[in-house]
């Protein structure tokens, strides 16, 4: 192909297109066992990760992380602009074959985070889940640390990956005019997902990629201790409460969710993408909001 400005725009958007689906290397002439590798790379990152301690302000290793009913000193989200980035896919980092050890060391680094500053950068500096690689930013939270309601939503998509935070794009803006409606914004709740990296192209996180940012999201829930946690879809609230039903039998049904020091009222609704595509559920949304709204107030 010859070299122009239009081939290089072509060439862009194609690679753009490879990265978004993400395939991040290039094939080579001699075959390689990628999943012997991975295995290795794997079992040394998750021994490593055991040893490290990856933050000075963690609690010591083998202690437990301090919560019970403790207070908790206040914490002020870090802003986007200040938050770690991801790093982005190089020659020297194999994609990770998600495995017990890997989880395991997830769970250790997640219960080792006294704080939800602690949280950020220990997920920053995690290197146990592949969405990593492709992901362009670290998508922990937005809202209020200290606010009494916490949304949890699945993962995020491209303009929370380009941004840093959860739920800005076309969803996003409608879980805002939601909350409006109720007579709050977000700095009356604060927001995060089962898994803080994009899935590629948007797909539905794995099981595997999803049991590995479950000991985060889980701690980052004791972390901020909400009375009350509203879970947006069906996916974080079958991953974070176990249970099975649909999303229709589901919704709106309050259900208790073990928290640090109390049990918290728990909630699922319908996720926003889903009501921009079935705008006449919102009728069944606005009771869920107005559900959650009394909860809020005793009313
Ligand atoms: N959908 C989610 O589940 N989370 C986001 O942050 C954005 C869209």
């Amino acid at each position: 192909m010859q070299q122009s400005p239009e081939n290089d725009r072509q060439i862009e958007a194609l690679l753009e297109f490879y990265s978004g689906a993400g395939v991040d290397c290039f094939l080579g002439e001699d075959p390689v066992d990628w999943f012997a590798l991975t295995r290795e790379q794997a079992e040394r990152r998750a021994q490593a990760q055991n040893l490290a301690q990856p933050m000075t302000a963690m609690a010591p290793a083998g202690s437990q992380a301090p919560h019970a009913g403790g207070p908790q000193a206040p914490t002020a989200m870090p802003s986007a602009a200040a938050a770690p980035q991801a790093r982005r896919p190089d020659a020297g980092a194999p994609a990770v074959l998600p495995d017990a050890a890997v989880i395991a060391s997830a769970r250790d680094l997640a219960a080792k985070a006294a704080t939800l500053e602690d949280l950020q950068a220990c997920l920053a500096a995690f290197e146990g889940c592949n969405l990593k690689l492709t992901a362009k930013k670290l998508v922990f939270a937005d809202g209020n640390p200290q606010a009494r309601l916490m949304f949890v939503g699945e993962a995020p998509g491209r303009d929370e990956d380009l941004q840093g935070k959860p739920f800005v794009g076309r969803s996003g803006q409608l879980l805002d005019r939601m909350l409006e409606a109720i007579g709050l914004d977000r700095s009356a709740a604060y927001i995060a997902n089962v898994v803080p990296w994009r899935p590629p192209g948007n797909r539905t996180p794995t099981p595997q990629e999803t049991e590995i940012c479950k000991p985060f999201i889980l701690r980052q829930i004791e972390l901020v201790n909400p009375d009350v946690l509203v879970f947006l879809g069906a996916a974080s609230a079958k991953t974070l409460l176990g249970v099975e039903d649909g999303i229709r039998k589901m919704r709106g049904r309050w259900m208790a969710y073990p928290g640090r020091d109390k049990e918290i009222a728990a909630v699922a609704t319908y996720h926003p993408a889903y009501l921009l595509r079935s705008p006449l559920e919102k009728r069944l949304s606005w009771r869920d909001f107005l559900s959650i709204k009394a909860r809020l107030t005793g009313n």
